[in-house]
């Protein structure tokens, strides 16, 4: 079963001197996730944004294969915000920018400038693991703000488990989804169509699926064609 982590740091993984934290789940999904955005951004600039990055691991890998975009990382928790701010003093990509705190359950959540650049409309919004593990403002907060900051090409990317038509998609993610309710009644694995409800009230629609190792998947919304 897939086992989830609320703080980085706390699970007995090893914490480097200067802060930065390792989660283990991105040595498993680094290479999945890297192989997919290689295709789903290949030749795009601009900026992006990584909402909940967690450790900072993930944000460095995708600064690290797309040099042509700036990534804005961000989280809500301290101790991630300082890990993601270790990771990118160690990485020293010129593409990468400070951390940023954002509270996803803002619905009016902004990226702020930083070191003399201020992020244009967003090319892309990255979110893994954070749905489901936060109650469903969340991800209200989230596709609101994609509405606003994305630009008229922009991606919205999530990846994580995810119910079809109010199924899970496997056995190990209903044990999953059980455990996380468990813990918080507001938590649980997002059902794909009230997701893309939350899409298309901000303009957005479910542009493609994309099956994932260990029975996630990633979502890819973009802006609706005009009627
Ligand atoms: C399971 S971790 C996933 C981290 C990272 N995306 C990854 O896949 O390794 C969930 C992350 O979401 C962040 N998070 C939870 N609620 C949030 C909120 N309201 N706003 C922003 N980040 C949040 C947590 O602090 C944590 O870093």
């Amino acid at each position: 079963m897939a086992e989830y982590v609320v703080e980085f740091g706390k699970d007995g993984r090893p914490v480097e001197a200067d802060g930065r934290l390792d989660a283990a789940a991105f040595h498993r999904n680094r290479e999945p996730i890297l192989a997919v955005l290689a295709g789903l951004l290949a030749g795009r600039s601009g900026d992006a944004l990584e909402a909940g990055s967690g450790t900072g691991q993930h944000i460095v890998a995708f600064a690290r294969q797309h040099p042509d975009l700036v990534w804005w990382p961000s989280d809500f928790n301290e101790a991630h915000l300082r890990s993601i701010a270790a990771w990118r003093a160690h990485a020293q990509l010129g593409n990468l920018q400070p951390p940023q705190r954002i509270d996803l359950a803002d619905p009016s959540w902004s990226v702020a400038g930083a070191e003399g650049r201020e992020p244009g409309a967003l090319s892309a919004i990255f979110c893994a693991n954070v749905i489901h593990i936060a109650p469903w403002r969340v991800a209200e907060g989230l596709f609101a703000g994609a509405g606003r900051l994305l630009r008229s090409d922009g991606l919205l990317i999530l990846y994580g488990p995810f119910k079809r038509d109010g199924h899970h998609t496997a056995m190990s993610n209903a044990v999953f989804d059980t455990s996380l309710r468990a813990a918080d009644p507001e938590w649980g694995v997002r059902d794909i169509t009230e997701i893309s409800g939350l899409a298309n009230a901000v303009g957005l629609g479910l542009r493609e699926t994309i099956e994932m190792p260990a029975n996630n998947l990633i979502l890819v919304f973009a802006r609706a064609a005009p009627a």
